[in-house]
């Protein structure tokens, strides 16, 4: 077998054999191919697709070219959930608390930001002394204790993907919804978790644009769980507008306490509760979302999804006084208010674009490795739909300098759209795809 005739095989839009792939793949692993080879495989996937169970084997053969997470000496239906990248949002701070404190264990590796959408492991990196760099024996001895935990991907899970996903960022083929699918799951399937919430983000802050393209990756994902042995489910939520009113590390790690200690809601809460809610019912906790959203509020008034961030916290060194008093969280130097320019109704707001604001006020990374400014972000004070007074604040921004700010507020401020005519408001979770067994 040669890896030529298999690139030629794709570009004559023929299916590849499951021995194709994993002769790829094992090579792409051990680094047997040069990457003009790789790319251009890469570029005839994008063309001309692939179909399910290809895309099932791509999945399988990334997941097992590192470590599969073995999470078996963990008792009971371990859960997972992954969104594919927004602006504010923070749900798994929020639910992974929530879902833990009911019993069932949460086990989530996550990724750092990169370009305009955040990431889990800078927003808890944002608390003083919290340690994301886990081993693997370490995570499975905190998880058999308190059913969390939270850390980074390791590099001995899916290489494959890893170097993969690096090519594809450089070579034009990262918008294929196989090559997405195949990604996203293979690190699911690496992490070990018996059930899958998955969040596909739509809108102008997402991976997906248009619903139609949203539904096509989910079914994707959805469908493959069954060929890979996972539960899997996807919420399709809108980013048509930053999830939470805060964007920057430290901030979304507030309102994630706040969230918690019942003191603020909105679509961060309802998505949380959303996700978290199928969750239990992968887990088979409840019977309906509606029961599992319940039993999840019920935890946030008894105090128990806060209590379950607070062991997170010091099981992984991260300062628990934090939670009681948010000012030993870094804040950075200077503020800037952005007042409205003009009154009417706040009718669009282009999300990737004050996610772009928040990098540029320090909150996110331009280049990999970059070092972040955990204090900087940005505060939202309206919301789509709402009236806004000229003069009025629209948002307050943080970071190191003055000329930052003002950079980061200019950015802002091209992003918000105030219009004299109310427009209607996009709803939120714009979609729910189970199994057809679920159904
Ligand atoms: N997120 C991933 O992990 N992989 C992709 O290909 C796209 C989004
Ligand atoms: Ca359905």
């Amino acid at each position: 077998m040669n890896l030529l005739d298999i690139i030629i095989k794709k570009r004559e839009k023929q299916k590849l054999s499951r021995d194709d792939i994993t002769f790829w793949i094992r090579g792409v692993t051990s680094d047997a191919f040069p990457d003009y080879q790789n790319a251009a495989l890469l570029m005839a996937i994008f063309l001309n697709g692939m179909d399910a169970e290809e895309t099932a084997w791509l999945t399988y053969e990334m997941a097992h070219s590192g470590v599969i997470f073995g999470l078996s000496t963990i008792p009971g239906y371990k859960v997972d959930k992954h969104s594919t990248g927004g602006v504010g949002d923070t749900s798994t701070l929020v639910l992974a608390p929530l879902v833990a404190s009911l019993g069932i264990p949460v086990i989530k590796m996550s990724g750092r930001g990169l370009g305009f959408s955040g990431g889990t492991i800078d927003k808890l990196e944002s608390i003083p002394g919290f340690r994301t760099a886990l081993s693997e024996e370490e995570a499975l001895a905190f998880a058999q204790k308190s059913n969390l935990v939270l850390m980074g991907q390791t590099d001995h899970l899916t290489p494959a993907d890893q170097k993969l996903y690096a090519l594809r960022d450089v070579t034009g083929t990262v918008e294929s919804l196989p090559l997405i699918a195949a990604s996203i799951m293979s690190k699911k399937v690496a992490a070990g978790a018996n059930g899958i919430v998955l969040d596909v983000k739509c809108g102008s802050g997402g991976f997906m644009k248009t619903l139609e393209d949203a539904q096509k990756l989910a079914q994707i994902m959805v469908d493959m769980g069954r060929r890979v042995n996972r539960d899997v489910n996807a919420i399709i939520s809108s980013m048509e507008q930053p999830l939470g009113m805060y964007i920057g590390n430290r901030l979304e790690v507030i309102e994630a306490i706040s969230i918690l200690k019942g003191e603020s809601g909105g679509d961060l809460l309802e998505v949380s509760l959303t996700l978290g809610a199928h969750m239990l019912l992968l887990a088979k906790a409840v019977q309906t979302e509606a029961e599992g959203k319940a039993k999840l509020l019920e935890q946030i008034k008894n105090g128990q999804g806060l209590a379950k961030l607070e062991e997170l916290l010091i099981q992984q060194g991260g300062n628990p006084a934090v939670l009681e008093d948010t000012s030993l969280l870094p804040l950075s130097a200077c503020m800037h208010t952005l007042a409205a320019p003009s009154s009417g109704y706040l009718t669009q707001m282009d999300t990737a674009k004050i996610g772009r604001a928040a990098q540029e006020t320090g909150a996110g990374r331009m280049y990999k490795g970059q070092t972040l400014d955990f204090g900087a972000g940005i505060i939202l004070k309206k919301r789509l739909g709402e009236p806004v007074e000229k003069g009025e604040p629209l948002a307050i921004l943080y970071s190191a300098t003055e000329g930052k700010c003002r950079a980061a507020a200019e950015i802002l401020a091209q992003a918000i759209t105030i219009s004299p005519q109310p427009a209607p408001v996009p709803p939120l979770i714009l979609d729910i795809i189970a199994p057809e067994s679920q159904n």
